[in-house]
C-alpha cells in the first residue's frame, strides 16, 4: 500500500494526538505499522525536518571514504549527486545512521582516455559526459543516453557512479554499462576488484557491491568496428523510460559482420544477441507504478527478472549486496548533528550552525527568511525549489545545507531590484504566463541560468521548461515568455 504524502503527514498529527493515550510499546508498534518514523513531539518548535537524523561525514579521500565505510558498513549511505538518495531521505524509505559526501573528494571525477579503453570515474556528473567532446567522438553512446535521463537540473548533479549503484531498473545507464560490456572497479580497505557490469547488477535496485566498497571508476572497451546506440519510448523526453533499448553492432567495411555472442552466466540461459551486443531494460508492470521489474541483456548476458518487486527490495546476506532502501537505525533516536556553513545568498554572506539533515531549500525559507523559493513535491520532479548554486541550476529540495557550505546560491529574490522587473519576469506578465505563481520562481531561475549560458532557445522551451510542473498556466504562455524575451535580449539580465 503506498500512501500519499499528505496521508503520511495527517497519519503523523495523527499519532501525536493519540500518543498521550498509547503506552511506549503500542506506539511504537503504530509507528512501525505507518512506517513512519517520527520526530518527538516538540519537534513543532523547530524547523520540519524531512530526511530523518544521521550523522554527516565529509571525506576529502578515497582512503578516508574506506575507512568510514569499513567502520560504518551497511549503516552508511554514500552521497554522490543526491539526486535519488535525497529522494528516499526526504521520503524516509532510506535511513542511513551516516552520510558519507563524496561531494569533496578528488581522483573521482576524471576520464580517461587509452587505446583500448575509455575510463570514467564514479563521480563524473552527466552533464559532463553529455558535454565532453572527447567522449562525444569516442563512445557517443555515454552521452546520448545520459542526455535521456530527466532534466538539466538534475543532470548537473547525477554521477555516473550513483545512477549506477542505484541500480533502478528503468535507468539509462546501467542498460548501456551492461550493453558495452563495461567493467566496475570497486575498492574497499581489503583491495580492490573489478567486475563486469552483468554481475554486477542483481536485482531491481541491488548490486554485487559489498557495503564496504566505494565504486571508484567504470571502465568501458574500446573495441575497433563496434558501434553503439541507445534508444528508448518514454512518454516525454525526461521521464524514465518505458522501453529502452541499447544495441552494438561490429561494423567491418561497411558491412555488419554480426558479433561475438558471450557465454552463459551461473547456468542461466544466455540471450541471443544480434549483432555483437544488446542491452534492453523494460519496466514490467504498472506504467510508471510500483511493481516494476526489468530484463537486462548484455551482449549475450543472462536475463535477471525478479518475479515481483514490492516496493522493498530483497534483503541479502548482510554486506553481500547494496541497495539504497536501508531501514537501519538512523532517525528520532539519534542526537542531531549540527554543522557551520556560510553560504553566500544572493550576494550576502550568510552563516549559520545548522542541522545536517536541512534541506537547502528549508534553510533558504526557514534560515534565511527567503521564502520566494517554493517547495512542493521534494522529490526532485516539479521544479518549483529550483535555484541557481554557482550559476547552475539544480533543485534546492535535493540538496542538503551543508552542501552549499562555502558556495554561491541565487534565490528568486536576487531577480528584483526595486519596483523593477527584469526583462524575463516583464515578458511573462506580457505573455501571461502565470497564474497561481506557484512554479514560477523554479522556472525564472532555471530559464535565467540558461540565458546567462546563452542555450539555445530550443532548449530552454524543451528540456530546461521540461523540468517545471506548471498546474495551472499551461505552458503556451511560459514559451511565448520566453521566445519574447530571447527576441529581445537574449540575456535575462
Ligand atoms: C526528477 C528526477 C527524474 C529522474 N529521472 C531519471 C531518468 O529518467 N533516468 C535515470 O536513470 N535516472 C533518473 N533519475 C535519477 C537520477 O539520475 C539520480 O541522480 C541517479 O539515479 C543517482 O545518481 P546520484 O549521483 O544522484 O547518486 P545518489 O543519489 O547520491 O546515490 C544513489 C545511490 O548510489 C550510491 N552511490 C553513489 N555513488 C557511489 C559510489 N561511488 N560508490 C558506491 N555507491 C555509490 C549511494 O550510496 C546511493 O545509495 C531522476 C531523478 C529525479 C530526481
Ligand atoms: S520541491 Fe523541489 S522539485 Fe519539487
Ligand atoms: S502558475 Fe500556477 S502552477 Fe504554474
Amino acid at each position: 500500500m503506498v500512501w500519499s504524502k499528505q496521508k503520511c503527514r495527517t497519519l503523523e498529527s495523527q499519532q501525536f494526538q493519540f500518543r498521550p493515550l498509547l503506552s511506549e510499546r503500542v506506539y511504537a508498534k503504530v509507528q512501525t505499522l505507518w512506517n513512519l518514523q517520527v520526530d518527538p513531539p516538540d519537534h513543532k518548535k523547530e524547523p520540519v525536518m524531512k530526511p530523518p537524523r544521521f550523522d554527516y561525514e565529509r571525506p576529502t579521500t578515497i582512503g578516508e571514504v574506506l575507512r568510514l565505510l569499513a567502520a560504518h558498513g551497511d549503516d552508511a549511505s554514500l552521497l554522490a549527486g543526491g539526486q535519488s538518495l535525497l529522494p528516499l531521505l526526504n521520503m524516509r524509505f532510506a535511513r542511513p545512521e551516516v552520510v558519507i559526501d563524496l561531494g569533496h573528494v578528488t581522483g573521482l571525477d576524471t576520464i580517461e582516455v587509452t587505446q583500448k579503453t575509455v575510463v570514467v570515474g564514479a563521480g563524473v556528473r552527466l552533464a559532463q559526459l553529455e558535454r565532453d567532446p572527447e567522449l562525444a567522438a569516442i563512445l557517443p553512446v555515454l552521452a546520448r543516453a545520459a542526455s535521456f535521463v530527466a532534466h538539466p537540473q538534475i543532470r548537473s548533479r547525477t554521477t555516473i557512479g550513483g545512477t549506477l549503484c542505484h541500480a533502478d531498473p528503468s535507468a539509462e545507464l546501467p542498460c548501456v554499462a551492461v550493453a558495452t560490456g563495461a567493467r566496475m572497479h570497486l575498492r574497499s580497505e581489503s583491495g580492490d576488484r573489478a567486475i563486469d557490469a552483468g554481475d554486477f547488477f542483481d536485482s531491481v535496485f541491488m548490486t554485487t557491491k559489498r557495503s564496504d566498497e566505494l565504486l571508484v571508476a567504470v571502465e568501458f572497451p574500446r573495441l575497433p568496428g563496434m558501434t553503439y546506440r541507445y534508444d528508448e519510448v518514454a512518454r516525454r523526453h525526461g521521464d524514465f523510460p518505458f522501453v529502452g533499448l541499447c544495441i552494438g553492432l561490429a561494423v567491418d567495411g561497411g558491412v555488419c559482420n554480426g558479433g561475438q555472442r558471450r557465454s552463459r552466466r551461473r547456468g542461466r540461459q544466455a540471450a541471443p544477441a544480434r549483432g555483437a551486443g544488446a542491452g534492453v531494460h523494460r519496466p514490467l508492470g504498472r506504467r510508471g507504478g510500483r511493481g516494476r521489474s526489468t530484463c537486462s541483456v548484455g551482449r549475450g548476458h543472462s536475463v535477471r527478472r525478479p518475479t515481483r518487486f514490492s516496493g522493498v527490495p530483497p534483503r541479502g546476506p548482510a554486506g553481500s549486496r547494496t541497495t539504497a532502501f536501508r531501514r537501519v537505525q538512523g532517525g528520532s533516536g539519534m542526537t542531531e548533528q549540527t554543522r557551520a556553513v556560510r553560504i553566500t545568498v544572493n550576494g550576502v554572506d550568510r552563516e549559520a550552525d545548522v542541522p545536517v539533515r536541512t534541506l537547502l531549500s528549508d534553510h533558504l525559507r526557514q534560515g534565511c527568511g527567503l521564502t520566494g523559493t517554493h517547495v512542493g513535491c521534494e522529490q526532485g520532479v516539479c521544479g518549483a525549489c529550483t535555484v541557481l548554486v554557482d550559476g547552475e541550476a539544480m533543485r534546492s529540495c535535493l540538496m542538503l545545507a551543508v552542501r552549499a557550505d562555502g558556495r554561491t546560491v541565487e534565490t528568486v529574490e536576487s531577480l528584483a531590484s526595486g519596483d523593477e522587473l527584469n526583462g524575463f519576469r516583464a515578458a511573462m506578465i506580457e505573455q501571461h504566463g502565470l497564474q497561481c505563481g506557484f512554479c514560477t520562481p523554479g522556472i525564472l531561475m532555471s530559464v535565467t541560468g540558461a540565458a546567462r549560458k546563452g542555450c539555445p532557445i530550443e532548449d530552454v522551451e524543451g528540456e530546461i521548461l521540461g523540468g517545471h510542473v506548471c498546474r495551472c498556466t499551461g505552458y503556451n504562455g511560459i514559451r511565448a515568455a520566453i521566445r519574447q524575451h530571447w527576441e529581445e535580449k537574449g540575456t535575462v539580465r
